[in-house]
């Protein structure tokens, strides 16, 4: 199954679904991207922080050398990641992008977070001091934003921009000072927070939310039960994908979509991976959906706690 396409507020088209990659090895990296793309996948969410940009790059790269797809039927998102928020890092850092995936360009480049990390030489991705707290640095993401938007044009490296883990304030102080609207906004959306209020917010400015670990991270959970417990360990929601001869994950994955969201879920598993994009022949209905919205306790899976203290964080205001 393919998914349906949705047009970004620049009149270009986006699958409304894709495969997550995050944590995705080297070898899953390649073999499950691949995978994916000979599976009805259009569009694969990487980052330059994944490290996985060559593997998931050669995926691509091989499916079009084969003739099965050309580059223009397949949707690329990486990010910018936070030690490159220095204006002057930010064309290079997406340079180094391009160089890892070997594509001539990228669809989507999200600002990974609002939040600054201290760049070094060494280009230390987590940078820490002695007592292990983060090197933060205090560039205006709006800085880095203008940077960003030198990379989109005729002739540039960037078709499209967008942001990612942003909140309502910030996305307004965004489109106040910018030229370009981005086109994205990537967060954290399952069933635990459902984030319909960010979502209300983003559609009224014509801005799509992209659904991050969709599924809560059930290997999380497994190894830590104070995380929000995933949904598709639920008995009803197995029942009411039986109903639709659906299992618990499509259900899930349904959800995201009917709420408006483009999910983006993660899996090195080759049934999962065909299972989870085919959600585009059934419709869960107003009583279904509301059971659904009753998951929703607000509780992240990915609260980014480190950066606390950091002016930018993010989620400390309601959406
Ligand atoms: N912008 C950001 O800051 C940010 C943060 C986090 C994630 N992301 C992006 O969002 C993607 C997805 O999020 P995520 O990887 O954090 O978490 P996720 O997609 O919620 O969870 C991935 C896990 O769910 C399992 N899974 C997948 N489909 C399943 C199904 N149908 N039934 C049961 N289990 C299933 C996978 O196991 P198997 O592999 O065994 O199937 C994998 O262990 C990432 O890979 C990344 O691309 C972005």
């Amino acid at each position: 199954m393919t998914a349906p396409l949705i047009n970004l507020n620049n009149d270009i088209q986006m699958p409304a679904f894709g495969l997550g990659t995050y944590l995705s090895t080297e070898f899953d990296g390649y073999k499950y991207t691949k995978f994916c793309l000979e599976n009805g996948y259009r569009h694969i969410d990487t980052a330059y922080f994944y490290e996985n940009e060559d593997v998931v790059g050669k995926a691509i790269n091989d499916v079009i050398s084969t003739g099965l797809l050309k580059r223009e039927d397949i949707f690329v998102t990486t990010k910018l990641w936070n030690i490159h928020h220095e204006p002057e890092l930010v064309e290079k850092a997406c340079r180094k992008s391009l160089e890892n995936l070997k594509l001539d360009y990228i669809d989507l480049y999200l600002m990974h977070t609002p939040i600054g990390y201290k760049y070094s030489e060494n280009e230390e991705l987590l940078p820490k001091d002695a007592d292990g707290n983060f090197l933060f640095s205090d560039v205006d993401y709006l800085d880095t934003w203008k940077a960003m938007e030198k990379l989109v044009g005729p002739g540039r490296p960037v078709k499209s921009i967008g942001l990612s883990n942003f909140n309502s304030e910030q996305i307004t102080r965004i489109l106040e000072n910018c030229d370009i609207k981005p086109v994205v906004n990537q967060v954290e959306c399952n069933t635990s927070i459902n984030q319909k209020k960010l979502i209300e917010f983003c559609k009224a400015r014509d801005i799509v939310v992209m659904a991050y670990s969709p599924m809560t991270r059930p290997h999380y959970f497994e190894k830590d039960k104070s995380l929000p417990r995933p949904a598709i360990l639920h008995e009803k929601v197995k029942e009411i994908g039986q109903k639709y001869n659906k299992s618990p994950g499509q259900v899930v994955l349904r959800y995201l979509y009917q709420i408006g969201t483009v999910p983006i879920p993660k899996s090195s598993n080759e049934n999962r991976i065909v299972e989870n994009i085919s959600i585009f022949d059934f419709e869960l209905s107003v009583e279904e959906m509301q059971f659904m919205d009753g998951f929703n306790t607000g509780q992240r899976t990915v609260p980014f706690n480190a950066c606390k203290t950091h002016k930018y964080y993010m989620f400390n205001i309601e959406f």
